[in-house]
């Protein structure tokens, strides 16, 4: 499956491990004549490298080394390719850890699904593949416009911001409330001295949000913007809106009323129905404290023996700081994929490369079903083998041709076209 494509923008694919030799983007078809890299994109991927007392004490000076697509530092519009060298991997580092599953790591799962997996530094599931999250949103800001976001830290380990501050104090944390600052300090110091860790709740705001953005049912603004967010390691849970709260007060109180010619209140965090209303679009993240702690935890090896480890390699504290820019990277191009599919329905600026890039990922998506289809049909076919029933069914077969017409007529497609194409995947689904 396709599981390192980024986003269906410009068709953005990640690659690369922690320990291997670097980690990588290759945008298949990016704008032409945008300015590449950014400044601000130095900026980010400073924030997301950031090196304090409660971060990793790994040292990469993330350089970007560009191998296609731009010339003169613009989009060529040429398949850009960009990767960031893993100077300061210390694989050896790791080397105890070679046949022992980590407590709470993408190890066990992982090796489950693959029967194989790169232990230095977490591999592919590493935080340090969240790079190629912030090179891919430098390249929709020019879609992005007015947007703008804000994310606080509301709370870390069991400390509380107060909820009356709301704006982001100049401090890696972004713990918007000096009152208790030195507390958050104090609280990380001692974790770290017990070799332990903390997560915590950030508060995403994004403002100036046109209304329209995200498709109804399967294709929900909220729903891609989760997504998006849990595809991030260490997110554990969002919250739109009110959160929690949505559950206990009456719908008296959480509908958002109108006054004025506008909306007067903003409890669903700016999206209903799956669409923008033109509201701030607000939600909470909870985030996990990471796996990677120097305590003592009991555990298994590969054949299964109980052990116990100690992880010696480098990690955060609180990754906080570098999860930051992340997930206001993961935010950007997320909604840059909904205002590049709002723009086909009202027509804005529908240029050439936007229309494709929605016909590609039509295609894409009818192939994906076709897979999944094909998958099925293995299923029904062992199902059938082992219950010994007849591999075929025509009367089944006619039901699908006869239900695929009857949808034809009501949308107004070529009734015997479809039938074709339905009769083709049944094809294709049984090879
Ligand atoms: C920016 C960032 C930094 C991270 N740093 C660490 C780290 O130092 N140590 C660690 O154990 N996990 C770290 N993680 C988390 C792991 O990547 C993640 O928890 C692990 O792969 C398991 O995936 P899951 O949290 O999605 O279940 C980091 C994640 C991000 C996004």
């Amino acid at each position: 499956m396709r599981s390192n494509r980024l986003s269906h923008l410009f068709g953005i694919s990640s690659f690369g491990e922690s320990h291997g030799p670097a980690i990588g983007l290759l945008i298949d078809s990016p704008p032409p004549n945008l300015d590449f890299p950014s400044d601000e994109l130095h900026a980010a991927l400073m924030r997301r490298g950031y090196q304090g007392d409660f971060s990793t004490s790994r040292t990469e000076a993330d350089q970007l080394e560009i191998l296609s697509g731009v010339f003169e530092g613009k989009t060529t519009g040429m398949p850009l390719c960009v990767i960031v060298r893993n100077c300061d991997a210390k694989s050896e580092d790791y080397e105890a850890l070679k046949d022992v599953f980590r407590p709470g790591h993408a190890d066990y799962s992982w090796f489950q699904k693959f029967q194989i997996y790169d232990y230095r530094g977490g591999g592919r599931a590493s935080g340090r593949e969240s790079l190629a999250r912030v090179i891919a949103a430098d390249l929709s800001q020019n879609l992005l416009k007015d947007i703008k976001i804000e994310i606080i830290c509301k709370q870390i380990g069991e400390l509380k911001a107060s909820p009356t501050a709301t704006i982001a104090e100049h401090n890696p944390f972004h713990w918007p409330d000096p009152a208790n600052y030195r507390a958050l300090l104090k609280t990380l110091e001692d974790i770290k001295s017990r070799g332990d860790s903390l997560g915590g709740i950030l508060q995403v705001t994004a403002s100036n949000i046109p209304p329209g953005l995200g498709d109804p049912i399967y294709e929900k603004l909220s729903a891609n913007i989760a997504k998006a967010m849990f595809s991030i390691g260490t997110v554990r849970g969002i919250l739109f809106g009110d959160g929690l709260n949505l559950a206990s007060w009456p719908g008296s109180q959480v509908n958002d009323r109108f006054a004025a010619g506008k909306l007067a209140s903003n409890h669903h965090g700016g999206i209903v129905g799956g669409v923008s209303n033109g509201q701030d679009i607000v939600f909470d993240l909870v985030i996990r404290p990471i796996s990677s702690i120097s305590i003592p935890q009991e555990t298994m090896d590969k054949a299964g023996k109980p052990c116990q480890i100690s992880i010696k390699g480098r990690h955060d504290v609180c990754h906080i700081p570098r999860l930051i820019p992340v997930v206001e990277a993961m935010l950007q191009i997320c909604l840059a994929d909904a205002i590049q599919y709002q723009r086909l329905i009202s027509g804005d600026d529908a240029d050439l490369t936007g229309l494709r890039e929605s016909l590609d990922k039509i295609d894409e998506e009818l192939l994906t079903l076709l897979y999944r289809r094909r998958a099925i049909v293995h299923e029904v076919k062992r199902y059938k083998e082992q219950n010994h029933l007849p591999p075929k069914d025509p009367a089944r077969e006619k039901e699908i041709l006869d239900k695929a017409a009857q949808i034809a007529r009501e949308i107004k497609l070529p009734e015997e076209q479809v039938q074709d194409i339905i009769k083709l995947t049944l094809r294709i689904s049984d090879t």
